[in-house]
């Protein structure tokens, strides 16, 4: 049995409001909680909007992030489930946020991963901004090197030093051109494009206080959310819930600045463009490739009851999808 993904917080409940609260206290994790390659579910899980041990259901994210950060309920539903298709444990509804653990219960059949959400070559991907590549060594830990960066481009183009969407766009232009020239096995194609480019900007809405909302991120508030995994003192979350609507004009105008065309290296320096990949402007192809490339890859031939499972998780994301979108639905494993 799934559960539905949840409905919307509550006209109301949906607004302005302190997220480090008394009810929600930070508390570092513990030797056995496991943490992920992204700030914020790092953040939510030491506040305890998501399970603290770091395993958690789709519809258990979608809540946390919805409550936590005010994400949107379809913005929400899309990342939790593309994320979950490609690294959740179908069978048990259970996904690592971070390293992959028995703790989701039995794997379904290889080539199935259930690899949490570190597996690298999924959603995870290479050119992150605060993390190194896979080629190079952990993928999913902070690295303060890639932060000083990070604090440079905010220095050099961000309004009074902070990381804004100028800053934004040249850091995230200099995280291709860093591992096209240094790493030998770069992939930048669909899907991973689109989350680089979305985390990109996320930043600059989410982990600013949503009583300033200025889009303007200072260094200590970033340090908290990707180096601490904590929220600032006295932290309000965005004062409406954010979807596709105001996120998408943010991922144009940084892609306008520096447009880029999908490829892989073969060898250092030696950027081979996939014109024929879905590119960041095509949403649709890009859920296509996720539907009918990406998830088959993992579940060529699912039967009986994981077949079911699938399908209703792909009907989920599809929902989150067509919320904002204009895509015809696909059907990897047929449509009845
Ligand atoms: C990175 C998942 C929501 C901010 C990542 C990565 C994953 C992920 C797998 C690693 C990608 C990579 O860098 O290789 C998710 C899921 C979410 C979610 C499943 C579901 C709701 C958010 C939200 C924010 C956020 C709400 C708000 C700020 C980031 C940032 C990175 C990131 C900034 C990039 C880290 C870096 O490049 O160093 N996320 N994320 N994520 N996520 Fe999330
Ligand atoms: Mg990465």
């Amino acid at each position: 049995h799934i559960p539905n993904p949840p409905a919307p917080l509550p006209a109301g409940q949906d607004g302005l409001k302190l997220v480090n609260d008394p009810a929600h206290p930070f508390i570092a994790a513990g030797p056995t909680d496991i943490r992920s390659p992204c700030p914020a579910l790092n953040t939510l899980a030491s506040h305890g909007y998501l399970p603290r041990n770091g395993v958690a259901r789709p519809d258990q994210l979608v809540t946390g992030v919805m409550e936590g950060l005010n994400l949107g309920n379809d913005f929400a539903k899309f990342l939790v489930y593309q994320a979950f298709l490609m690294n959740g444990n179908p069978l048990t509804n259970l996904m690592s946020i971070g390293m992959k653990t028995p703790e989701t219960g039995p794997d379904p059949p290889k080539p199935a991963l259930v690899g949490g959400l570190s597996q690298h070559g999924t959603f995870e991907g290479d050119t992150s901004m605060t993390r190194v590549d896979a080629f190079f060594g952990d993928q999913a830990v902070f690295n303060e090197t890639l932060f000083q960066e990070f604090i440079a481009f905010s220095a050099k183009y961000g309004f009074n030093g902070t990381y804004d969407l100028n800053a934004v766009a040249e850091l995230r232009n200099q995280r291709l051109l860093d591992p096209i020239a240094t790493n030998p096995e770069l992939v930048f194609t669909s899907p991973r494009i689109l989350s680089a480019y979305s985390e990109a900007v996320f930043p600059t809405i989410f982990f600013v206080d949503g009583r300033l909302n200025n889009r303007q991120l200072t260094i200590d508030a970033a340090r908290h959310f990707f180096d601490f995994q904590m929220m600032p003192t006295d932290f309000h979350r965005q004062p409406a819930p954010v979807n596709f609507t105001l996120v998408n004009p943010l991922v144009n105008e940084i892609f306008n600045k520096h447009p880029f065309t999908p490829g892989v290296n073969h060898g250092k320096n030696n950027f081979v463009l996939m014109p024929n990949t879905p590119a960041l402007s095509d949403f649709c192809g890009i859920y296509e490739d996720i539907v009918l490339r990406v998830i088959p890859g993992q579940y060529p031939n699912p039967n009986g009851h994981l077949k079911k499972v699938i399908k209703k998780n792909l009907d989920f994301f599809f929902d989150a999808v067509s919320a904002e979108h204009n895509c015809t639905q696909v059907f990897p494993y047929g449509r009845d």
